[in-house]
């Protein structure tokens, strides 16, 4: 197979930083396709050997393992080369098509790595010089959009050049070998699906927290916020994954389907339940790893005063027969006490306790970073006499340790399944847009709270899990995060 791989953006953050590394493990991994072309886009003037050293010295900053030596990394970078393009100009598309249809490859995969607004740009521009025919694929990269109307927009506009199947939308949480896991926990095993419910759950508990700062993207960051950068997509995806029915097929449209109905039973926000049930918070200067680190308002390129949240903390229900009246706890932020991102499935406890004194239940923890594992947490008699209270163990699994040798990024993934067509782990246009609709009157509630002088965000100590009204909005319900449990 021959494939053509164009990257605008072709020099952006997110280029070299993720999706280089993720092209180079799969060359690595001789996955890619025998006769594979990588072609950057972007605005500036550069020959393919300056593009190739550019890429090479940012290699260095990629972590050790996944670093190329200059002897892989010479072989790698045969199939990269760089063309200047200004989005903008027809001429220029109509020039692309030409060197395109040159080598006329099999598959045509364009990859959107730029700035979202130029999205619809790119995507009418592409169809208007008649670079969609069917062997052309085109892969968004959150965020997509800012609020229900304008994703809205950027789909329609995305429709006007490319079909649903031809347009893959990426959440790179879809691609990590956890989320993977997920279905295959849920879908490939008899086990759990039989207590997967309302009668035998208490609660979920969603966190993906984050110990870095917003960095240098202090711009962006702020006109985007937590909700949009982290909830809208990444958590909600999880939730949909974890509360979903099974599909009738491993297709994904069948998949996407059910994701689709979960989004939609989520139980509407009003002002009253945004007040109750959601809380935002900004981080303050604190320590985090035993270093000082500043507070938001002192990043570089936030405004003063900024009111832009950098954690959230929420609760919700999905409105169906399984879960009705089960708390979904999402929460997510940056500056938090530690990398971690988990899924708890805390199950009820025993409907007529025997043993004395034991307060624990069973919970489920599906760990999706910094290790990728499961723990079932039980409760067993150590043997050491009569009346003994039962003690907590866990059965834990660490899938890193399992499949050694055969685990794959989340890009890298994503990458491959953009090339082959494979659309199970690309976010329909519909879930996208009923997510943003789901997520919009908390956005709404917080501008009119901006607008008119209301409160902001709460102010929570770098290093910490972020607000202690996160805690007591877990703790109204007689939970508690799972680290305080
Ligand atoms: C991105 C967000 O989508 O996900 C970032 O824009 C965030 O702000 C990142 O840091 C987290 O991804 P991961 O894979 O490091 O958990």
């Amino acid at each position: 197979m021959t494939l053509d791989l164009v990257f605008f953006g072709g020099t952006g953050d997110l280029t070299w930083r993720k999706l280089m590394p993720a092209l180079f493990q799969a060359w690595r991994h001789g996955k890619l396709p025998a006769h594979s072309r990588i072609l950057a886009v972007a605005r500036d003037e550069r020959s393919d050997a300056e593009y190739r050293a550019y890429i090479h010295e940012r290699f260095g900053t990629v972590d050790s393992a996944k670093r190329p030596s200059d002897d892989e990394f010479a072989r790698f970078a045969e199939l990269l080369h760089y063309r200047r393009m200004d989005l903008s100009q027809p001429a220029d598309y109509a020039a692309l098509k030409a060197e395109l249809d040159g080598r006329s490859a099999d598959t045509v995969v364009f990859f959107l790595a730029t700035a979202p607004h130029l999205f619809p740009v790119i995507c009418a521009q592409l169809g208007a010089a008649g670079l969609n025919s069917p062997h052309v694929r085109v892969v968004l990269e959150k965020p997509l959009g800012h609020d229900l109307a304008s994703a809205q927009e950027i789909n329609r506009i995305v429709r006007t050049s490319f079909t649903e199947a031809q347009a893959l939308r990426i959440d790179h949480y879809l691609g990590k070998p956890a989320v993977q896991n997920l279905m295959a926990l849920r879908f490939g095993n008899a086990l759990f699906e039989p207590l997967w419910r309302r009668e035998s759950i208490a609660n979920i508990q969603i966190t993906l927290a984050e110990s870095i700062g917003v960095g240098t993207r202090g711009d962006f960051y702020d006109s985007t916020g937590c909700l949009r950068d982290m909830v809208q997509n990444h958590a909600l995806q999880l939730l949909t994954m974890i509360a979903m029915e099974a599909p009738i097929s491993h297709d994904a449209d069948a998949i996407r389907d059910e994701k689709l109905k979960v989004l939609r039973s989520l139980k509407p926000y009003t002002p009253e339940s945004i007040a109750r049930d959601v809380v935002r918070g900004q981080y303050r200067a604190g320590n985090v790893d035993g270093q000082a680190v500043p507070g938001y308002l002192d990043e570089a390129k936030v405004p003063a005063g900024s009111h832009t949240e950098t954690f959230v903390a929420l609760r919700t229900e999905v409105q169906n027969w399984r879960w009705a009246g089960v708390p979904f706890y999402l929460r997510t932020g940056k500056r938090l006490a530690a990398r971690d991102a988990q899924i708890v499935i805390n199950f009820r406890p025993v409907p007529h306790p025997i043993f004395p004194g034991s307060q624990h239940a069973n919970k489920l923890v599906i760990k999706l970073q910094p290790e990728d594992g499961l723990a079932l947490h039980l409760l067993a008699a150590k043997g050491s006499g009569v009346s003994e209270q039962l003690s907590p163990v866990s059965l834990d699994l660490d899938f890193d340790k399992a499949f050694p040798s055969e685990r794959v990024g989340a890009y890298e993934r994503l990458l491959l399944d953009a090339i082959a067509g494979r659309l199970n782990l690309f976010v329909r246009s519909d879930e996208q847009e009923q997510a943003w609709r789901w997520v919009e009157p908390v956005l709404d509630a917080w501008e009119h709270a901006r607008e008119h002088g209301g409160e902001g965000p709460r102010g929570y100590a770098a290093g910490t899990w972020g607000p202690a009204a996160a805690s007591a909005l877990i703790a109204r319900d007689g939970c508690a995060w799972s680290e305080e449990q």
